[in-house]
């Protein structure tokens, strides 16, 4: 009893220090993400404290068997959901019967995954008798920003992730302009492949690392100028993205290296000492799952690729904006989320963009950047301040694998043909 006082006493006094109003700050959001491959659950007041939070990752099993296997990724949020929501309610000291909404992930993501979230939720908010918010997953990467920094809408977001590349425009809790998105696979995605490709997780200092952060680990001993590839798309003005024929690139890359550091190993003895080479040799060259000597150098010229094909799409869409006045005069702001937003080499490319063209680039921290239970709680969050999107607690709602984001403009972009001022991607190591 004096416990869930002093909690009480403690929310009151936070909110006491927020720029919101109390009856707005006592309002309780559990938010509850299941998307991917991540299990995340969080408590939130309305100011957009984190009051309790957990996170089940599956990293670790779906780096095991090279990638994530749907049914894996259901069963482990099937184990995991009930623990997680209740430590995020534990932690938070928080009661069901005290929140005032349940939000949850419903589109985009893996079907079996969004499933797992949207069935708990439902029991749940039924038991509970409590409104339900259900969440777009990009929607809520794009505004997670303005639970750290006051950033008024409208501004400019640039999403990556293992699922998604999107530029948008971001207008209002639920209003967007889409600006661009891949054609074919997402960075993170490609990231994760090449990581693969490359056997990363035999590296000693990778093994637990996803794709796009050993790549990044990497790449910080690598010399990007050593391979080129070619900046995807330089010839398309638009804001779209293709990371798949720089994959394309990147593997063709690793089979010409693999064979030669063959021919290197069966030199006479004296002759070379490979330095990482150690499985086993055919006279066509080292076997696919070898670690390759040259590996940083690969890791740092595919992230410079990633780096600079981002960094050109986001120079367009910024002078688009600028045309159309989309964005406000004083203050632009750039933001840039999803899990590749937490690479420190991408976020510098974006900074030399935003310097160039007069933008303010915010991102949230990494752990913000990566799948989590706050971003939801905070959607949630936001459309109860605005009233936008609360449903009963008996409603029938469907989760949605594919889902677009906002309003359409792609080709509205590319039919403005805009000219990017080549600029020196001169990104510090
Ligand atoms: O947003 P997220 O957690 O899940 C999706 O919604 O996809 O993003 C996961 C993706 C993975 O592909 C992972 O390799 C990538 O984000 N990622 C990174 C970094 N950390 C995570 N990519 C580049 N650099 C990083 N440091
Ligand atoms: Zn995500």
């Amino acid at each position: 009893m004096f416990q869930s006082k002093a909690r009480s006493l403690r929310r009151l006094l936070r909110c006491k220090h927020a720029a919101v109003s109390k009856a707005s700050c006592s309002r309780l959001v559990l938010g509850i993400e299941t998307s991917c491959d991540d299990t995340g659950a969080a408590v939130m007041d309305g100011s957009g404290a984190i009051l309790g939070e957990s996170l089940h990752s599956q990293k670790e099993v779906h780096l095991r068997t090279g990638g994530i296997i749907p049914t894996v990724a259901q069963q482990l949020h099937r184990e995991n959901i009930q623990r997680v929501v209740q430590e995020a309610l534990d932690r938070s000291g928080v009661a069901p019967a005290e929140l005032s909404a349940v939000a949850t992930t419903v589109k985009p993501g893996l079907a079996l995954s969004l499933a797992v979230g949207l069935e708990f939720s439902r029991r749940f908010v039924r038991r509970h008798n409590k409104p339900f918010i259900p969440i777009h997953h990009m929607e809520a990467h794009a505004l997670t920003v303005r639970m750290l920094h006051a950033v008024p809408f409208p501004f400019l977001v640039l999403l990556v992730s293992g699922g998604h590349s999107l530029l948008a425009v971001a207008r209002g809790v639920d209003d967007f302009l889409l600006l661009g998105r891949t054609l074919d696979e997402a960075p993170g995605d490609t990231l994760d492949k090449v990581a693969r490709r490359l056997s990363l997780r035999k590296h000693p200092r990778c093994a637990t690392l996803s794709g796009g952060q050993a790549i990044e680990l990497l790449a910080k001993d690598g010399d990007r100028r050593r391979f080129g590839f070619r900046t995807p798309m330089g010839q398309t003005p638009d804001c779209c993205f293709s990371f798949a024929g720089l994959r394309n690139q990147v593997t063709m890359l690793i089979k010409k290296t693999e064979a030669e550091e063959g021919k290197k190993v069966l030199l006479p003895a004296g002759t070379h000492k490979p330095a990482v080479v150690s499985a086993s040799v055919t006279c066509a060259g080292v076997e696919e799952g070898t670690l390759l000597s040259q590996v940083s150098d690969i890791a740092a010229a595919t992230q410079h690729t990633v780096a600079s094909h981002l960094a050109k799409r986001t120079h367009r869409a910024v002078l688009f904006c600028k045309a159309n006045g989309l964005l406000p005069e004083d203050t632009p702001t750039l933001v840039l989320s999803g899990g590749v937003a937490s690479n420190q080499y991408i976020r510098r490319a974006l900074l030399i963009i935003a310097e160039a063209t007069g933008l303010r680039l915010l991102c949230p921290p990494a752990r913000f950047c990566t799948d989590n239970g706050p971003m939801i709680a905070w959607n949630g969050v936001e459309r109860l301040r605005e009233g936008r999107g609360i449903l009963p607690p008996g409603v029938d709602v469907s989760y949605e694998p594919r889902a677009a984001l906002g309003l359409d403009l792609t080709a509205e972009v590319r039919a403005a043909a805009i000219r990017v001022p080549s600029i020196r991607m001169k990104i510090p190591d």
